[in-house]
């Protein structure tokens, strides 16, 4: 059974007859026809399945693409740390450092911004691509997924800690912005996928049936979740160089660079995944 998004998407198409799943035997010969031509008058529910079609068919054609997972996760890798490196002299020589514990809150502040991309995004991305990336049986690649997760989820949380910290130091306010709202919907979200993902695929681990059915789903969210993760990187990026009224200079360069590649690492991983996995894992 392939964990694969393809599989949520062919469910949810009206006209799934029109496409058929791809065969990796002989991926060369998979070549879906095109989506249907729109109906001239186009009704809603008809232009949104043409437009589900229109999807299907572009998810279908990154098969073809003379581009493998490996490709788009070795680039996602590039962008991944080049985004690191810049937030690590973003952090470190723009803003002075990260320490919990300091008496400049400043600091303290930015142990936010790093444990969120270092710990809970980059994590994150690849736990998404361990089964593409980790050269080993299913089982170890589904280890290798929880357990990055899991740490992910973990430094997330220290990291929204030290948000908290900084704001009760200081008397400000907390959960006041749109940032602060899709971050903590998206961990609380991110903490009940984890917790679903370890009762349906560890212990006490659903019949296979049931794993079978919603392990496209768990892909699915999982990806869906990651985005939202990049999302809330890239607004709190933009409330900070507003906060700090940030104008054309050296400091704003780096942060929009780091927005950047942390665009970037997301679509490369959105690529890697989406490419159809070969493992056996559910
Ligand atoms: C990586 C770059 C990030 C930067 C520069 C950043 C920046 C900020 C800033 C300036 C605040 C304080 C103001 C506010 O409450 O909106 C904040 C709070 C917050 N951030 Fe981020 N953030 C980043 C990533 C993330 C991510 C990835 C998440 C979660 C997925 C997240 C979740 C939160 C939450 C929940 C708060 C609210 C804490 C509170 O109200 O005390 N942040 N962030």
């Amino acid at each position: 059974m392939h964990i694969d998004i393809l599989d949520v998407f062919l469910v949810l198409l009206p006209s799934r007859q029109v496409f058929r799943r791809p065969n990796t035997a002989s991926k060369a010969s998979f070549l879906p026809p095109p989506p249907p031509p729109p109906p001239p008058s186009s009704s809603s529910s008809s232009s949104s399945s043409s437009s589900s079609s229109s999807l299907i068919y572009a998810m279908a054609v990154i098969h073809q693409l003379p581009i493998s997972a490996t490709i788009a996760a070795l680039l996602a890798q590039l962008f991944g740390v080049v985004a690191m490196v810049l937030m690590f002299v973003w952090v470190l020589h723009f803003r002075g450092g990260i320490n919990l514990g300091a008496e400049n809150k400043s600091h303290i502040f930015n142990v936010h911004p790093f444990l969120m991309y270092v710990g809970y995004i980059f994590l994150s991305g690849e736990a998404l691509m361990a089964f593409k990336i980790v050269w080993a049986e299913g089982w170890m690649q589904k280890l290798v997924h929880t357990v990055f997760n899991l740490i992910g989820l973990a430094l997330a949380i220290l990291g929204v800690y030290a948000v908290f910290k900084f704001h009760s130091d200081l008397n400000i306010p907390n959960v006041y912005s749109l940032h602060s709202w899709i971050g903590i919907g998206t961990i609380s979200l991110f903490g009940f996928q984890w917790l679903m993902g370890f009762l349906l695929f560890w212990y006490p681990r659903a019949t296979k049936e049931l794993r079978e059915k919603l392990a496209p789903w768990h892909a699915l969210s999982g990806l869906v979740l990651f985005l939202l993760m990049i999302c809330a990187a890239e607004t709190g990026l933009v409330e900070i160089a507003a906060y700090d009224r940030l104008r054309r200079g050296e400091e704003s360069r780096v942060v929009n660079f780091t927005g950047l590649f942390i665009l970037l690492y997301g679509a490369a991983v959105t690529f890697a995944v989406l490419y159809r996995s070969s493992s056996n894992v559910i």
